[in-house]
């Protein structure tokens, strides 16, 4: 099956194609930069843009760096407030005259990586963690979504485990590889003692440089860089759609 995903970031709104039985993009991917301030309107015409372009008229799978409930947005860490109980899905829906499937960011990344990436055919609890503006998470457990868990924002050291370990923080506060590779470390030997899972798997764009950090993490969890990087989002949120079609 074909499906339109599309992945709403805070600088960029990516859209393409994507077959959902390999998980190829079949299109080039269409990025176009996030309107600002990033309000739920504004949002959701650029959604139609990329729509537009792709001439698209069938369901599509959508991203948000929010928790999703039943289509309403119900947090806001990195975007605009107004996003806070947003019935998103629905304006979507009436922007691209299409079927949207609306789903947080790591939870597509984790079914993507799950279906197609580094978590294909492993049972027990998987944890996929995405490091990027802020760090999002999603658990699998036998290859079942719990979804919407937010498990980036533990606090480690008195403050949000995103001010410590995503990879913002590594450029804004000009962390060395080995210093932020410690303070991932760190977050991860934390939260492998809450909830003990079976293997953790690093997303997010930097972890195409998981060689320069990953000698740093010493948790007992096993653990293994993402596949699937940037295509994460739109990939997993094109299969999230499928029962959509
Ligand atoms: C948000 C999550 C999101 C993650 C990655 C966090 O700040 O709370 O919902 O998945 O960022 O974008």
């Amino acid at each position: 099956m074909q499906i339109l995903g599309i992945d709403i970031g805070g600088s960029g709104i990516k859209g393409a194609i994507v077959d959902t039985e390999s998980g190829a993009f079949v299109t080039e991917r269409l990025r176009i930069a996030t309107p600002r301030p990033a309000k739920p309107a504004a949002v959701a015409e650029v959604v139609a843009d990329i729509s537009d372009h792709f001439k698209w008229s069938a369901p599509i799978g959508c991203t948000v760096p929010a928790v999703v409930q039943r289509g309403v947005t119900k947090t806001a860490a990195n975007v605009h407030k107004s996003w806070i109980g947003a019935d998103a899905a629905s304006l979507l829906q009436e922007t691209t005259s299409n079927p949207v499937l609306l789903l947080n960011d790591a939870d597509a990344a984790g079914i993507a990586e799950m279906k197609y990436g580094a978590g294909r055919g492993r049972d027990g609890l998987v944890a996929i963690l995405t490091l990027g503006t802020g760090i999002g998470s999603s658990l699998f457990i036998d290859g079942r979504l719990a979804p919407n868990t937010e498990l980036g924002h533990l606090i480690i050291r008195g403050k949000d485990a995103e001010c410590r370990a995503t990879d913002r923080a590594r450029q804004k506060k000009g962390y060395s590889w080995k210093q932020w590779g410690k303070r991932v470390s760190e977050y991860l030997e934390y939260l492998e003692s809450l909830i003990w899972p079976d293997l953790f798997i690093i997303g997010g764009g930097v972890s195409k440089r998981y060689d320069r950090f990953f000698p740093y993490i010493r948790c007992r969890t096993e653990f293994v860089p993402a596949q699937l990087r940037n295509r994460a989002g739109i990939v997993g949120a094109a299969v999230a759609a499928e029962k959509l079609a």
